[in-house]
């Protein structure tokens, strides 16, 4: 090979590096679109839930009687971008005891504009502090009044609140009463 030809073909594989290179910027969306990153949808899956940081749970023999109130924390740990790459977020809860002997569970953040509410059971109590007289135990906002009927599901019986507040699954296992996981769409 003379030195000329050396040349030329140094030359040639000199212009041809960013050729490919463009080339291979073309053809990358293709090949993204032939094998993408991301996963199906798994519809059917386990939930995408945020786990708990730790098990909350009670005893039965914690609810002795119907309406036995009890307060709980329930930590959330979200992936964030941050150093930690987590986040735990802590949701304040009351888990009661109805007549029908269930254990229900709810997050105390107020669905009208976040307030922690409170758990009244007596209904003379709930007309005097918030301005309505329920048919029994309540769960009441002292923010702006809101009123949620736990017999009902929550349901809003008054004030402001859009909703009921959300609420937790609850598992029962022989004597153990476990608090699982937050409804899904947010905290509040
Ligand atoms: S925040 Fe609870 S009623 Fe407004």
């Amino acid at each position: 090979m003379t030195e000329g030809t050396s040349r030329r073909l140094l030359l040639k594989t000199a212009a041809a590096i960013p050729l490919a290179f463009t080339f291979g910027l073309l053809v990358s969306p293709a090949l993204r679109y032939l094998r993408p990153t991301i996963k199906p949808l798994d519809l059917f899956g386990p939930s995408d839930q945020p786990k708990p940081l730790e098990d909350v749970y009670f005893s039965e023999k914690d609810f002795p009687d119907e309406w036995t109130c009890l307060p709980f924390m329930f930590q959330q740990t979200y992936k964030e971008y941050n150093p930690e790459g987590t986040e735990v977020r802590k949701i304040p809860g009351f888990a009661v005891k109805l007549p029908t002997g269930d254990v229900v569970a709810y997050s105390r953040i107020c669905p009208h504009l976040g307030c922690i509410f409170n758990f009244v059971k007596d209904p003379q109590e709930c007309a005097k502090g918030y301005n309505f007289t329920p048919a029994g135990p309540v769960f009441a906002c002292p923010c702006h009044l809101s009123v949620y009927d736990i017999a009902q599901d929550g349901k809003v019986v008054s004030g402001p609140a859009p909703r009921p507040p959300r609420k937790f699954e609850v598992k029962k296992e022989g004597d153990r009463i476990s608090i699982i996981s937050l409804e899904a769409g947010g905290i509040a």
